[in-house]
């Protein structure tokens, strides 16, 4: 019965992880080292306040943030800002407000405006709408050690234009490795040293890019940390029922048991 369980548990991880393969298997993904990777990875505060700062002075441009207060950029175990940071970065914003049916400055309580270029897609949730790993082919290998690898997929297209233009039906098309297809409507955004970091850390294109990626998990899993936390304390929880209940049902049985042997 169990053996029959873990087949079809394999079997269906399997058919997920083929269902998934499909739809990026001819983009290059390199594997980045992010610091909240594995069971106990956590974010990396400085890393996510460069990635905002990118953010900020380049994508922010044409692409939205919609789904995320502002607010959020204050939280522990995320950006961290502190609260007159976070309240003079809303500042910089004008938000159209409903009740004065006029525009105002920011405050903490909006969100991110949204994308300013139609065609740019909101970058909320992109971490993880997009996977970076498959393979080996159906086993869902990758997705279980390194995660969906939303942030590699990002930080790849940063880094992943070969300088190629092709103009297709009117509009210039980038060629890009990481993205399906091959070609992209995004001109490259990043071409190293476009901001500078007060940390006195490297402006590189690399860097910047996984910078980037990095805050855009952030802002898409803003509460991975806790999330992780609670799931190591459930399963500490679970391994020790395990033992318990063993040891329990050992005991309740040990006299049927024994009167079997005898008899
Ligand atoms: C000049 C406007 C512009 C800027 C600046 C820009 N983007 Fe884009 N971005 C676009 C457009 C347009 C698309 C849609 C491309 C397509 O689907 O071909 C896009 C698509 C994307 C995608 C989605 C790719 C996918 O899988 O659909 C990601 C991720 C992305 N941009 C990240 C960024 C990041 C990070 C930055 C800042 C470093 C940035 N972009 C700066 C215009 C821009």
């Amino acid at each position: 019965m169990f053996k029959k369980l873990t087949l079809s548990a394999i079997a269906a991880v399997g058919l997920m992880a083929g269902a998934t393969n499909a739809a990026v298997i001819q983009s290059e993904i390199e594997d980045f080292d992010f610091s909240f990777e594995g069971p106990f990875g956590t974010y990396d505060e400085n890393q996510l306040q460069r990635g905002l700062k990118v953010y900020t002075n380049v994508c922010a441009s044409c692409h939205g943030l919609k789904y995320v207060p502002i607010r959020t950029l204050a939280d522990e175990g995320g950006v961290g800002l502190p609260v007159d940071q976070v309240r003079a970065y809303a500042a910089q914003f004008d938000i159209y407000d409903p009740e004065l049916d006029d525009w105002r400055p920011g405050k903490p309580t909006d969100s991110f405006p949204e994308s300013n270029d139609p065609n740019a897609p909101d970058l909320s949730l992109m971490a993880k709408a997009r996977a970076g790993f498959s393979g080996p082919y159906g086993s869902g290998l990758n997705q279980l050690f390194k995660g969906m690898g939303g942030a590699e997929y990002i930080a790849s297209i940063l880094t992943g234009y070969t300088g190629k233009e092709k103009e297709e039906a009117g509009s210039i098309l980038y060629q890009n490795t990481a993205f399906p297809g091959g070609w992209i409507s995004m001109a490259p955004p990043l071409w190293g040293e476009d901001v500078d970091f007060d940390d006195g850390s490297s402006n590189a294109l690399r860097d910047e890019a996984v910078d980037t990626a990095a805050f855009l998990m952030w802002a898409a899993e803003p509460k991975m940390m806790g999330r992780k936390e609670t799931g190591f304390i459930a399963v500490l929880f679970l391994v020790l029922m395990s033992v318990l209940l063993y040891a329990t049902n050992k005991r309740i049985w040990a006299p049927i048991k024994r009167q079997a042997k005898e008899s």
